[in-house]
């Protein structure tokens, strides 16, 4: 079932999500709509506040990898990146910001079992510093040295879509991949 996506000025999004105690079948109905959630907005992770549920759980979708994290924690954290992101809570937007480069993360499975994700990377990293801030009540736009810098995705997806129109006119190949990074 697809779940509505809560919009940046709904408190839930900004409370601090509590813990879940056993990972049971609503719990698991839970994490199967917010994947079909995801998968449909579409973006590369979404967090149980996101659909309304004050709960430490979230869902990544990278490099057609579906992770699903319960109670995570970053235990260890590398390096730092200048990044893109946006966030399917903040329609519309995306912002530049600083991340760790690489992260590892311990949570629990889909069936409550413990596991760890040991330096991930790329957009992976991103995407996990990026969920579980959520469940902290934080987004993207908190990390942003200033607003100033917020930008809006439809002109730039058509300054994209205008430069790749003149690419193919003037007779290149153009990669359709090149679309705008997905939110999260
Ligand atoms: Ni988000």
């Amino acid at each position: 079932m697809i779940r509505p996506i809560l919009v940046v000025g709904n408190p839930v999004l900004r409370g601090k999500a509590r813990r879940v105690s056993q990972v049971d079948r609503s719990i698991q109905k839970l994490i199967d709509d917010m994947i079909e959630t995801m998968k449909q907005a579409p973006g590369v992770g979404l967090a149980a506040p996101q659909v309304g549920v004050p709960l430490r759980l979230a869902v990544l979708d990278v490099d057609d990898q579906i992770t699903v994290i319960v109670n995570p924690e970053i235990i260890k954290k590398i390096g730092e990146v200048e990044l893109d992101e946006g966030c399917l809570s903040v329609p519309g937007f995306w912002g530049r910001l600083n991340r760790a480069e690489r992260v590892s993360v311990k949570a629990q499975d889909r069936n409550g079992k413990d596991f760890r994700i040991r330096d991930a990377e790329g957009l992976f990293a991103q995407a996990l510093q990026h969920e579980i801030d959520h469940l902290d009540g934080h987004l993207y736009i908190d990390r942003m040295e200033t607003l100033d810098k917020l930008q809006r995705s439809e002109p730039v997806r058509k300054r994209e879509a205008d430069a790749a129109a003149a690419r193919r006119a003037a007779g290149e190949t153009v990669d359709e991949e090149e679309e705008a990074e997905e939110p999260a």
